[in-house]
């Protein structure tokens, strides 16, 4: 009962103006202290208070902790979660603030799960300090959606957040279009120094304009991040300001501020400013676009649609989950400022009609390509997709073909898994061209410009990752002692995304691990033939001297295990071999005590996928990037996880 009336009385509180946060949060705690002072004199404990908060019609609860409220956008944050909230009987919110106190952090989800939260979503202090108290949490069965920044480990349910880098180099290539062949200069204005979210923009925002000799940038610490701070240095900068061509603030709040500063200098229509942020609402960036005040804004969704979106599929224990998803930024200007409000006002209700998809399937070189054109057929039934899936028999020809197919047969979306990464351009603006918006599933590819939006979105692993997870199991498992350890690495096919990203994370651990070096690195196509080719020809002409084989996949390493027992080599025992995809085979090999470990690659993704595909037709902004669960296995682990494999 207890429980209830505070709920209630936080309800009431949400309604009221989150920008008043600290105010609120202070409430907030009062009528927990209430509450538990309440539930202490009538011998209520934390287990019944869960019962309680379930009560009259309000199904599920989710906790919020959000790290402070200082920053404009965590605000913007909890008052999105509120409004996608609000019309909904059946669930009820309840937030706590931080204050950029980890300690508080703790304390306030160990309140948050004494009000009996179905769910917790979470924008960490310090992502490293509340790895623990996440994963205790999510041990405890509790769902947990991480945002805005990611903790290491897979203990939590989904990551949600932006790639501040990504925004930073788009405000950055705008501005060196507009500088053109000309060039200029810009003020690029530094707020907090602690601001990971800044330092990562400013950050994509020089990668790019350090390409161009002909621009000069100046840098600006302001110290703080708010609208005054910006304002007072502008003018205070007067000189520098006026000699400039560009002023790029990473934030709206930053960008108002330089905004007045700039005006009142009488430097309007002298000096463009572009910032970062493009939140809705009067005076944030998309307002001052709108008024011609700013010269762009580089949008980013601040995710609290997409955290609550996923929270009911979680709550509902509905398929399709990812693990990751990495949210979209736009760039908005003059011209495209009332298309992008319309998208982001337009209403997405899936009619439930039968879509048409054209899916090109790389091939069927391993046993993970046969689980997850499996996987993809069977999620397309469950999602009522007419599928018309094309295998190229890694052919990127005859995947062009397909895609031209699929543009005659005027397929609702297209689906492209590719053999390798570039090449694509052509005939992506061909679909582009035809209206039919196109996903990479599983591999990626890259283009000439990425401002051209050739492709919607990318559902798949994290290559690099898992690169990196390879190499930290070494790492930690495969001791160097004396000498050091020579690594052959085989790899998958040329010029595909898995292959390239996974030797870059790999020896992204390398150069920072001594006693480690490759000293043979060959490429095997992802096939069991091609691996066991990789051993027997590196065996032609050397004798064996290697300790340790990282291959790209498993049928790989199933095929060199074979070809090196055939020379008497004891794999695990003469040398380790580790690697990726974790099918039930390599399961097989890690019980036989063969294979060492296996760095997970999912490819049962076809609900994520499916998904996808019915969220793009009914209208909802695509994330950049889905990414799917993952983890990593070793032969102490193998016994207890087989019978649990899916593939
Ligand atoms: O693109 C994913 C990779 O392709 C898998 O790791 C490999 O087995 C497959 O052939």
């Amino acid at each position: 009962m207890w429980v209830q009336l505070y709920l209630s009385l936080s309800l009431l509180k949400e309604s009221s103006n989150v920008k008043l946060g600290l105010k609120k949060v202070h409430l907030h705690i009062c009528l927990i202290a209430a509450a538990l002072l309440v539930m202490a004199f009538c011998g209520c404990s934390y287990g019944l208070s869960r019962e309680g908060g379930q009560k009259e019609g309000v199904s599920s609860i989710i906790g919020v902790s959000q790290a402070n409220m200082r920053e404009e956008w965590r605000v913007a944050l909890i008052e999105e979660l509120r409004q996608e909230t609000a019309s909904s009987e059946d669930i009820q919110i309840i937030t706590a603030d931080a204050t950029g106190d980890v300690d508080k952090q703790m304390q306030d989800i160990d309140n948050l799960l004494g009000y009996g939260i179905d769910l917790l979503i979470i924008s960490p202090c310090d992502e490293k300090e509340l790895v623990g108290k996440i994963k205790e949490v999510y041990d405890s069965g509790i769902p947990v959606i991480v945002m805005d920044r990611s903790v290491e480990g897979f203990d939590y349910t989904l990551y949600i957040g932006p790639d501040n880098e990504v925004i930073g180099q788009q405000a950055g290539l705008y501005v060196a279009e507009l500088l053109g062949d000309k060039g200029g200069n810009v003020i690029e204005l530094a707020g907090r120094p602690s601001s990971v979210q800044g330092s990562e923009r400013l950050m994509g925002f020089r990668e790019v304009l350090s390409e161009h000799d002909n621009i000069e940038i100046h840098r600006l610490n302001i110290g703080a991040e708010s609208k005054d701070a910006a304002y007072d240095m502008v003018i205070s900068a007067k000189g520098v300001i006026q000699s400039s061509d560009v002023v790029f603030a990473y934030s709206d709040n930053m960008a108002l501020g330089v905004c007045e500063a700039v005006r009142d200098l009488g430097l309007d229509g002298k000096v463009v400013i572009v910032d970062c942020d493009g939140f809705k609402g009067a005076d944030e960036g998309i307002d001052l676009v709108k008024r011609g005040r700013l010269k762009a804004t580089v949008s980013c969704p601040i995710g609290g649609k997409e955290a609550i979106d996923y929270a009911l599929s979680i709550l509902g224990n509905e398929s399709g989950v990812p693990k990751q998803v990495i949210l979209r930024s736009n760039l908005i200007t003059a011209d495209n400022v009332q298309e992008s409000l319309r998208k982001m006002d337009a209403a997405t209700i899936d009619d439930g009609r039968t879509l048409k998809v054209g899916y090109s399937q790389v091939g069927s070189e391993s046993n993970w390509r046969i689980a997850n054109t499996r996987s993809i057929e069977d999620a397309a039934k469950k999602f009522n997709i007419d599928l018309h899936i094309e295998n190229a028999d890694q052919s990127q020809e005859k995947q062009f073909e397909a895609i031209r197919t699929f543009i005659a047969e005027k397929v609702d979306v297209i689906v492209v898994s590719p053999v390798v990464e570039t090449g694509w351009d052509e005939v992506l603006r061909e679909a582009k061209a035809a209206g039919i918006p196109v996903i990479m599933s599983d591999r990626n590819v890259t283009v000439e410009n990425t401002e051209e939006n050739l492709t919607t979105t990318y559902l798949g692993a994290d290559f690099i990752e898992e690169g990196r997870r390879a190499m930290r199991w070494v790492r930690d498992n495969v001791k160097k002692d004396g000498d050091k350890q020579s690594i052959m690495e085989i790899m998958g096919n040329e010029g595909a995304s898995p292959t390239v990203e996974r030797s870059k994370g790999f020896r992204e651990i390398l150069s920072e691990t001594p006693g480690y070096y490759i000293s043979y690195s060959e490429y095997g196509d992802f096939t069991y033939e091609g691996g066991r080719e990789v051993v027997r020809k590196y065996l032609e002409s050397n004798e064996w001297d290697i300790d340790i084989i990282f291959s790209h996949n498993d049928d790989m390493a199933l095929g060199a295990i074979a070809e090196l027992k055939a020379h008497g080599i004891k794999p695990d025992e003469d040398v380790k071999i580790i690697s990726v995809d974790a099918t039930r085979e390599a399961f097989e090999s890690m019980i036989r005590k063969e294979l060492s470990c296996a760095v997970e690659c999912n490819p049962i993704f076809g609900d994520q996928l499916m998904k996808a595909v019915r969220d793009l037709c009914c209208g909802k902004q695509m994330p950049f990037r889905i990414i799917t669960d993952e983890k990593i296995y070793d032969q102490d682990m193998a016994e207890d996880y087989i019978n649990k494999r899916a593939y």
